[in-house]
């Protein structure tokens, strides 16, 4: 197969949560940024964007446009509409893009265990249709998942790791073991690290960890930058959180934040999951990038603190 050289990029979802920090890093790295955003989005782009187009979704026509003469498109559309790929996917076959990254961006979905909880289904279903697509004879598209584990910055303005404001932690399963975290603007690197080793990430998933750091090194950052006074923590299990989320999932679905964190509990923390591609079991190396370092991870928690974010809850 021949090599893939990849200069201009469109990006879906570009004025989102992901979106904006992978957008900058595009744009620092030099590509030729062609931004998707719906019709009836609000969102403005920064002037350096070569172009801005207007989509429906649903529009396969309208698409195939839109990405005529794209080398890659990079999805980071909204977790709440993931199977809305299957016409993006669509439309860059028949466009002639080259390579296609779908919205992924977290838990390690090639694991089978993580694959099938019940949040995981879209992507998974969007996975498998990417990549039987980009099997069928003549279709030139290749495809790379990228998965980081938990998002350090959301992961603070969510109280994932621990909640800031009410300075409560739970410690899963002892909280000793180091697990994969990469903060936003890190995964826009790591996206353009993909772009730039085009060939080395045909066809394939990437795992990438802005930093392998335990649930307790987390806290005690934390405690650094707020003081340690006022602080508990208690112990739970991956496991129960997962089957706590199970039987929220099977009463009430239509609860996403009642469930959805308990299964990424177990996505980010439960043995065999995503925590195993730490200890440079990563493609890092392959992208050519490093891991942040413990003051950087301070950096976002002094953030989380300046701004107040982490008082969001679910
Ligand atoms: N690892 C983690 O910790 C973590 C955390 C959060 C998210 N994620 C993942 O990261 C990816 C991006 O998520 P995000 O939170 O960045 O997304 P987001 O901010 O919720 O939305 C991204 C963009 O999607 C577009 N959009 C919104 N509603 C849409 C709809 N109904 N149909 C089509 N497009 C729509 C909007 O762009 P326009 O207005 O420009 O059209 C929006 O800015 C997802 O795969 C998500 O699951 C991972």
């Amino acid at each position: 197969m021949a090599s893939q050289t990849i200069q201009k990029v469109a990006l879906a979802g570009a004025s989102g949560l992901l979106g904006t920090p992978m957008l900058h890093a595009l744009l620092n790295a030099g590509f030729d940024v062609t931004v998707l955003t719906r019709h009836s989005s609000t969102a403005t782009f920064p002037s350096t964007v070569s172009n801005v187009v207007r989509v429906d979704y649903e529009n396969l026509n309208e698409l195939r446009q839109a990405l005529k003469g794209q080398d890659a498109l990079i999805s980071t559309l909204t977790t709440f509409s993931i199977s809305t790929q299957e016409k993006l996917i669509d439309a860059a076959i028949a466009a002639g893009v080259k390579r296609f990254l779908p919205s992924e961006f977290g838990s390690d979905c090639s694991i089978k265990e993580v694959r099938e909880m019940p949040m995981y289904k879209d992507k998974s279903e969007i996975d498998t249709y990417l990549r039987s697509r980009c099997e069928e004879q003549g279709v030139e598209m290749t495809w790379t998942a990228v998965y980081c584990s938990c998002f350090l910055d959301w992961g603070i303005d969510n109280n994932f790791y621990l909640n800031l404001k009410d300075k409560t932690c739970t410690l899963y399963d002892g909280g000793d073991f180091p697990t994969a975290t990469s903060p936003t603007d890190w995964v826009g690197e790591a996206v353009v690290g993909v772009l730039k080793h085009a060939d080395e990430t045909r066809n394939r998933e990437v795992k990438v960890s802005g930093i392998d750091i335990s649930q307790r090194e987390l806290l005690s950052i934390a405690q650094e930058v707020t003081g340690k006074e006022g602080w508990s923590a208690t112990e739970s299990t991956s496991q129960a959180a997962y089957e706590g989320a199970m039987e929220v999932f099977e009463k009430n679905r239509s609860n996403v934040w009642g469930w959805v964190m308990g299964m990424l509990v177990k996505g980010v923390f439960g043995e065999g999951c995503t925590r195993d591609f730490v200890g440079g079991k990563n493609d890092n190396g392959v992208l050519g990038l490093r891991q942040i370092t413990r003051e950087e991870v301070r950096g976002y928690f002094e953030r989380a603190v300046r701004v107040g974010k982490s008082s969001k809850t679910f």
